[in-house]
């Protein structure tokens, strides 16, 4: 081959709207896939034993099973590879690494993790890291949980156990994902484990959920082996470590003042109340005075931990919703009410918004400038029946991933540093008290047999990273 032919594979782009140090990955969880719950000493998480709360989990479903992935690791490995991935997003499992939420760590997890990060790093896949995604010791959970301080501490413990046992095979970690749903949907709306309705113990989670990701931070500095892992285009000796949030920026209902500022206020809880104390802004004072029952438990010393510098913010986008202004009372105590979106809607009654992507990502940007942003999820349930001929034609999914990267270039054209993107899922998998009835996968799964089979979602998927971007 002649050499310049050479060159242009060897940049093997379509454009140039992503930079070179882009980085395209997937992302999974553990309960959400992993099955195998109490093997290899592992013991029962709060979604264990949530989703044998009848009514929890749709049809009584569980993750018992989920993809079986705790045994099929070796296929989900080679389904990566072909996907071409640079990065993969995974959770680690609290209750299997230490099945009494404290004390001596469980060796054959930790064996477990170790074998999976070094073939992971032997497929030239750059392991992503979530120290904790909503799988804590049901033990824990039955000795207060996330409202009680003692569970900030044993999740710094417990971080600092991933952090030594895990350093050398990778460097990128994310110490929470969503800590909106760990707290607020699991102990406020109920929605998830542990399934509560008490607010006041919901925001006492929040700050717990809070000081523990101070924690992690502390131990991460003082426990991470710097600069050993070999691979990765960020991986150079460049280790990071951020937090996964679930941000919510309601767009107005209408131009009028009062709209715009119901969307602020709207903005309050799933966004300020995380990103202000992460950047060193306290609590929102607006949001927490319209619950006057309401105090943050902050002992002195918490909010410096909390507001350690980070290296990046995840973001885990899918829908963007309406709010208008309405009078303040009991049911309305912020005075705005969510209203009805025209947008089309996926599976799981989401308008499908990429333009709320792109609002998200200026307002973060302006607001509290992080150093770097990932989207580390973004995805769509779709309803994906196998054809006759065992072919999925997800197009929708298509569609709404490719409408989404669109908004990924606009924002870095706009000088927003944007570095990477995380495709929410690997696989279909259990997806929490919807159960297997919500498929995210770009890799069909039949939860009977266990037979995984590419989407179509997963070729197109293929040659935008094969790409490093879309088509033009
Ligand atoms: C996010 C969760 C992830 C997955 C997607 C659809 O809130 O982080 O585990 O369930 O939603």
């Amino acid at each position: 081959m002649p050499s310049s032919l050479n060159q242009a594979f060897a940049r093997g782009r379509r454009n140039d709207r992503f930079p070179d140090d882009f980085i395209w990955g997937v992302a999974t969880a553990s309960y959400q896939i992993e099955g195998s719950r109490r093997a290899d000493g592992g013991a029962d998480s709060v979604w264990d034993a949530f989703s044998r709360k009848p009514g929890a989990v749709l049809g009584g479903m569980n993750g018992d099973l989920a993809c079986d992935s705790w045994n099929r690791w070796r296929e989900d490995i080679e389904l990566l590879r072909g996907l071409g991935v640079e990065a993969y997003r995974f959770s680690l499992s609290w209750a299997r690494i230490l099945p009494e939420g404290r004390g001596k760590p469980n060796r054959a997890a930790i064996d477990w993790y170790r074998r999976f990060l070094e073939a992971l790093l032997a497929a030239g896949i750059e392991p992503w890291v979530t120290v904790y995604h909503w799988d804590h010791p049901n033990c824990l959970e039955e000795e207060g949980g996330w409202p009680s301080r003692d569970m900030a501490l044993r999740y710094g413990e417990y971080a600092s156990v991933c952090f030594r046992e895990f350093g050398d095979l990778a460097d990128k970690w994310i110490t929470l994902n969503e800590p909106w749903c760990s707290s607020l949907l699991s102990y406020d709306r109920g929605f998830h484990a542990p399934g509560l309705h008490d607010k006041a113990a919901a925001y006492r989670a929040v700050h717990h959920h809070l000081l523990g990701h101070g924690l992690a931070m502390e131990a991460w500095k003082a426990d991470t082996p710097i600069g050993s892992v070999p691979t990765g285009k960020a991986g150079k000796g460049s280790p990071q470590i951020g937090i996964v949030l679930n941000l919510g920026l309601p767009r107005p209902a209408t131009r009028r003042e009062e709209d715009k500022e119901a969307a602020s206020r709207a903005g309050d809880e799933a966004t300020a109340l995380f990103m202000d104390p992460l950047h060193g802004r306290g609590y929102p004072e607006r949001h927490l005075a319209a619950y006057p029952g309401l105090s943050m438990p902050v002992q002195p010393g918490d909010m410096e931990k909390i507001a350690a510098a980070l290296d990046f913010i995840g973001l885990n986008y899918y829908s963007e919703s309406v709010v208008e202004a309405v009078p303040v009372s009991k049911e309305h105590p912020e005075g705005f009410r969510e209203i009805e979106s025209f947008h089309d809607k996926t599976e799981m009654g989401w308008p499908i918004v990429p333009g709320g992507l792109a609002r998200m990502l200026r307002i973060v940007h302006e607001t509290w400038k992080p150093k770097a942003l990932y989207i580390t999820e973004n995805g769509c349930a779709c309803p994906d029946l196998p054809d006759v001929d065992g072919r999925v034609r997800d197009k929708d999914r298509i569609d709404y991933l490719r409408s989404h990267l669109e908004v990924c270039e606009e924002a870095i054209a706009e000088g927003i540093p944007l570095k990477g993107y995380f495709e929410w899922s690997l696989m279909d998998n259990f997806e929490w008290a919807w159960g297997y009835s919500k498929r995210f996968g770009l890799v069909h799964v039949d939860f009977k047999t266990q037979v995984r089979r590419p989407k179509d979602s997963y070729n197109w998927y293929r040659e935008v990273i094969a790409g490093h971007g879309l088509e033009t």
